[in-house]
């Protein structure tokens, strides 16, 4: 096995493109997941919840570049993404090395069906992610159109082991701290992560829970309906599919932006696994 330079020690480190922007900061979080902030474009304009493309110059000197979603807010005046560690990915394979003041590759064109607009309105908003699936709804539940849309939020995230929930879990435990939106958060914001294959508090598939009426359960909350529930999914093309299928279940249709309805759907990322 050859061993990987830092990204910082490569010529990927300064892109001298237009699109490059300035790594302000990174944490990982297990030896597959990272996250990092970059400065963000002053011309750029998204709305919470869409992906971007960023990615770094490849060793033929092309950009190689990779969807994003975006997990900061609309707000923020530095861009936050969430990140998988492929070992063999031609991107996370050189990205998970990126420091401090490193470039990287920002297209600053977002895009994105989990976005408020594509929603009719409601009363209770279903986040529903797995894995780095939560990404889009670590920028949604800082998003303060959020609350003032919804009486409740529910954010339900699952991973294989609880290691995989931190990310997630200290955002959710910062909000109520955060000066922007700490107040509206109050009260209105429900947490319900689960592990699959390690022991934890709560455990089950989303699909498992909501199907059963766990959650509701759980929660003290009414079962999923058309008129009152709205959700955004996002997770793997499995998981997306069959929790399509309990939406349904419960009466919800898939929207989009051209069209809201009662739930929208993102993948988290091509492919069946790694
Ligand atoms: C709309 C959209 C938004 C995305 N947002 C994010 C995001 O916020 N964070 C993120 O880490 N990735 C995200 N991805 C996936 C991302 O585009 C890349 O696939 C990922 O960065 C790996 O790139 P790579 O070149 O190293 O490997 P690739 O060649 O792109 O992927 C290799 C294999 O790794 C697996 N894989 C890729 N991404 C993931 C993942 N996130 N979780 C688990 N397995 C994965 C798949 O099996 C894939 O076939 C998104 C993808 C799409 C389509
Ligand atoms: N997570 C790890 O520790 C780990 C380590 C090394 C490699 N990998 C590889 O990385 C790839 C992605 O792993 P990942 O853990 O990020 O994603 P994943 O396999 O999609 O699993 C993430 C969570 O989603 C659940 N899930 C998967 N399919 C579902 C479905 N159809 N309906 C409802 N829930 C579903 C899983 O439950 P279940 O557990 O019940 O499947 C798990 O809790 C996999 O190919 C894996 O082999 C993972």
């Amino acid at each position: 096995m050859t061993e990987q330079k830092p990204v910082s020690e490569t010529a990927a480190s300064k892109v001298t493109l237009p699109d490059a922007q300035t790594v302000i900061s990174v944490k990982h979080w297990t030896d597959r997941l990272f996250s990092f902030r970059v400065a963000r474009p002053k011309s750029l304009r998204f709305r919470s919840g869409e992906f971007v493309m960023i990615g770094l110059l490849g060793d033929n000197g092309k950009p190689l570049l990779r969807a994003y979603s975006i997990a900061s807010p609309a707000w923020d005046e530095e861009l936050e993404f969430y990140s998988i560690k492929v070992p063999d990915g031609p991107l996370t394979s050189k990205l998970q090395h990126i420091q401090p003041g490193d470039d990287i590759i920002l297209r600053p064109k977002p895009v994105g069906t989990l976005v408020h607009d594509a929603l009719l309105p409601g009363k209770t908003l279903w986040f529903l992610a797995t894995g780095t699936g939560i990404a889009p709804f670590a920028s949604l539940m800082r998003e303060p159109e959020t609350y003032e849309k919804y009486d409740r939020v529910v954010m339900m995230h699952t991973c294989r082991e609880q290691a995989e929930l931190e990310y997630g879990r200290q955002l959710v435990e910062g909000l109520k701290d955060d000066p922007l939106i700490g107040e509206l958060v109050e009260g209105k914001l429900l947490y319900y992560p689960t592990t699959t294959r390690e022991p934890s508090e709560r455990m089950g598939r989303i699909t498992d829970n909501l199907a059963s009426g766990k959650v509701f359960e759980d929660l003290g909350l009414p079962k999923m309906n058309q008129e009152t529930d709205r959700a955004m999914v996002c997770g793997s093309l499995a998981f997306n599919k069959d929790v399509m299928a309990v939406l349904e279940s419960y009466g919800l249709r898939e929207g989009a932006n051209s069209e809201p309805r009662e739930y929208v759907v993102e993948k988290a990322f091509v492919g069946d696994g790694i």
